[in-house]
């Protein structure tokens, strides 16, 4: 979804339009141009991607966004692509989807044997593309989805430096945190509801910007906290070192301690449905959290009382995106958080076993029921598919949560949910 308060970043926006150009059907010699944004995690690069994409949409009438995190998201969106596009049925192979999928890419311009209206369009003419590979901080994992195309733009982001030899992509553009200037106004520009922002104001946001060392995440936050709370920047420095005790030990690989610091404060104005709401959030796929699943099978959980009254439900999930911590994404009715929230709400999550029992056991129920039961039987339903593949990724990253023992409680709804799966 594009970010309506995307801030600055020209340079490297323009960059990757100069590299891009070499790609487009009107250069001399089209090629395919692929374009690796890397930086620690936090500096903006999905965000760059993002507005990248938004801002060329004419450009590029196909445009396919990855999330290349995992494999297994890969090849789930692969498969749906390729049923999108009608060269896969319900029971084509994973491998069989992918091969079709990247061979339309790489035939774009002159594939027979295309079904949808707008597709067949563009069988018409010689068309640009662009692939975003998103997060990709396992480069390695691209190998099986490269396509073979003579020319298309691809942005890859991923943590992972740029090294040039044995890469995928052509170029690396080493994203840099905002400068101390860039950071203030970037901070500044979440103020705007306030009528006067003093000099002494403006001399507190450069102080806060060099504190989080220009890093976007954590000034995104301090941004959405000052907004939320009326708390001009002189307030903030006042209240930020008196909430950032507990965070010491809360270390997140690939992020500085300055977004854990706001990313306390931030929790710390929560109220309580909102938290226990991040709580559940932390043990699913952070990308795309079918929304349905709390608002239709959250009834049997031991967070029915707020899943369940609408008003409770909307509030806590209000406060959530009012502090920037989820998005709502309403055209696919899924919530999305970014990876940190994600990472450090797991990390204390999982220092309260109670909690994290309770927590697990809600999720698996609702995952559960989510997946209608089949006999097994019987050869599997189709109807039953749709609801394995929107729940798979959730259903292994739950299993991955629990790395440390099944919360006994969970145990029975564990083994039926990946029975049915496995079914
Ligand atoms: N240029 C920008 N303008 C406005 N907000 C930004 C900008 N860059 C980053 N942000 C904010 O910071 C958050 C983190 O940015 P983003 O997800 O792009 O970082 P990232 O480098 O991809 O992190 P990760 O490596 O963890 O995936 C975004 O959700 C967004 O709110
Ligand atoms: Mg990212």
């Amino acid at each position: 979804m594009r970010n309506n308060r995307f801030f600055g970043r020209e340079d490297f926006l323009s960059s990757l339009r100069t590299e891009f150009e070499k790609s487009l059907i009107t250069a001399d010699n089209p090629r395919l141009v692929s374009v690796i944004i890397h930086g620690l995690g936090g500096f903006g690069k999905s965000s760059i991607a993002v507005e990248f994409m938004y801002r060329h949409l004419q450009t590029f009438p196909v445009i396919l966004f990855f999330y290349a995190d995992r494999q297994d998201k890969l090849d789930i969106q692969f498969v749906q692509l390729a049923r999108l596009l009608g060269f896969a049925s319900d029971d084509t192979e994973i491998v069989k989807s992918r091969e079709m999928t990247l061979y339309w890419i790489a035939h774009l311009g002159n594939c027979p044997s295309l079904r949808f209206k707008e597709i067949e369009m563009l069988i018409m003419i010689d068309v640009n593309w662009l692939i975003i590979f998103d997060n990709a901080d396992d480069v390695s994992l691209l190998t099986q989805y490269w396509p073979s195309s003579a020319h298309g733009s691809i942005i890859i982001t991923s943590r992972n430096s740029f090294t040039g030899k044995g890469s995928f992509a052509g170029q690396g553009i080493k994203l840099v945190p905002f400068d101390e200037n860039e950071g203030a106004e970037f901070l500044l520009s979440f103020l705007d509801i306030f009528p006067d922002i003093s000099p002494a104001d403006k001399d507190a946001a450069k102080l806060i910007s060099k504190q989080f060392d220009g890093l976007a995440l954590g000034l995104c936050q301090a941004g959405h906290f000052m907004r939320n709370k009326a708390c001009l920047p002189t307030k903030f420095l006042d209240l930020y070192p008196q909430n950032c005790g507990e965070i010491q030990r809360l270390k997140i690989p690939g992020y500085t301690k300055s977004v854990a610091d706001v990313w306390e404060m931030s929790l710390s104005i929560l109220p309580q449905d909102s938290r226990d709401f991040l709580d559940l959030l932390a043990v699913l796929d952070p990308d795309s959290i079918p929304i349905k699943l709390f608002q239709q099978y959250g009834h049997n959980s031991p967070f029915s009382a707020f899943l369940q009254d609408t008003m409770r439900y909307m509030k806590a999930t209000e406060a959530l995106v009012d502090q920037s911590l989820i998005e709502i994404n309403l055209r696919d009715e899924t919530i999305s958080l970014h990876r940190f929230f994600q990472d450090s709400t797991f990390q204390q999550l999982k220092g309260k076993k109670e909690r994290f029992e309770e927590v697990f056991f809600g999720i698996t129920t609702m995952i559960n029921s989510a997946i209608p039961q089949d006999d097994y039987l019987s050869m599997k339903h189709h109807d039953i598919w749709d609801a394995v593949e929107t729940f798979l990724a959730h259903a292994e990253i739950l299993l991955g949560r629990c790395s440390e023992g099944i919360p006994p409680l969970a145990t029975n709804a564990l083994l039926d949910l990946f029975c049915k799966i496995a079914g």
